[in-house]
């Protein structure tokens, strides 16, 4: 219990490092929290849950579609920043600081549980898929995307990993929930029908430096990566094998960098009792 308490802890610092939402607008990345809303189909008057909402990034569509929106999330600071998004937007949404694994709500309370790369950040994947089907009502949606294994962003973690801390060993991989099979047993006797779908977004960057530079400062988890490898001499070894990541996801040979993340779209139905 303490373990997974100081794993929070250090979640919450992590996620807090950089500038995640300056990040996810040089990537153009809430874009794709706007595509989940749309597959889960928010509508006027749903009750929805954005679980480790972050900045935001499905709760304002979701808001702007007529959901009455809570965004939950482990790091306050982010949600500090998912508030001022809102409010720029015009939305009202409730934001509640919240672990994925222990949502603080009944069971079957809303119409819609989304989470956009968000719940394959939980350390526990069953009890984090549990949770989201246990909160939805008979007939809600789930609508969930995450990195697939395969694509760019699963290249990108498992180039970052070796230089990053090794997380404790309760901790599931994340990229777990962009494959089907996974996310299929995840679900299993939850009550939840499924279907999937590939989709991906280009995400570009004005050269390799740039994108390296991006990374190791805007993304928490790299960000905090990069400040340790700093001080203990390990920081040109991580440099060169991100740069090598970006010149082999773009090998053409113009200066901006530009490539496709796949990402997997999990869509369900909790069948109706
Ligand atoms: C990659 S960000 C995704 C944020 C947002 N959903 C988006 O699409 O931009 C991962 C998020 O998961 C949150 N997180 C990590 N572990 C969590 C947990 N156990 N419970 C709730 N949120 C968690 C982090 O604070 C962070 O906001």
């Amino acid at each position: 219990m303490q373990q997974l308490l100081d794993h929070q802890q250090t979640q919450r610092h992590t996620w807090a490092t950089g500038d995640y939402d300056a990040m996810m607008r040089t990537e153009g990345l809430y874009a794709v929290g706007a595509r989940l809303s749309r597959a889960a189909e928010v509508r006027e008057g749903d009750t929805v849950l954005d679980v480790a909402c972050g900045t935001g990034n499905a709760t304002i569509p979701a808001a702007q579609a007529g959901g009455r929106v809570t965004g939950l999330d482990l790091t306050p600071e982010l949600l500090a920043v998912a508030r001022q998004r809102a409010d720029q937007a015009g939305v009202e949404v409730e934001l509640q600081e919240g672990d994925a694994e222990q949502l603080p709500f009944d069971d079957a309370s809303f119409d819609v549980a989304l989470s956009s790369f968000g719940c394959m950040f939980a350390p526990r994947h069953e009890i984090a898929a549990g949770e989201l089907a246990r909160v939805l009502r008979p007939g809600g949606r789930l609508g969930v995307v995450a990195w697939t294994p395969e694509g760019a962003m699963g290249d990108f973690f498992r180039t970052a990993a070796p230089h990053m801390p090794a997380p404790p060993p309760f901790v599931d991989p994340p990229l777990a929930w962009g494959q089907e099979d996974d996310v299929r047993e995840l679900f299993e006797g939850t009550g939840l029908t499924l279907r999937f779908a590939r989709e991906s977004w280009t995400i570009t960057h004005d050269s390799v430096e740039a994108a390296v530079e991006c990374y190791t400062t805007l993304f928490g988890p790299l960000a905090t990566a990069r400040q340790l490898a700093e001080e203990e001499g390990r920081w040109p070894a991580f440099e060169a094998d991100l740069t090598a990541l970006f010149e082999r996801l773009d090998p053409s040979s113009g200066p901006v960098v530009e490539f496709p993340a796949e990402y997997l779209v999990v869509l369900g139905a909790k069948e109706r009792t």
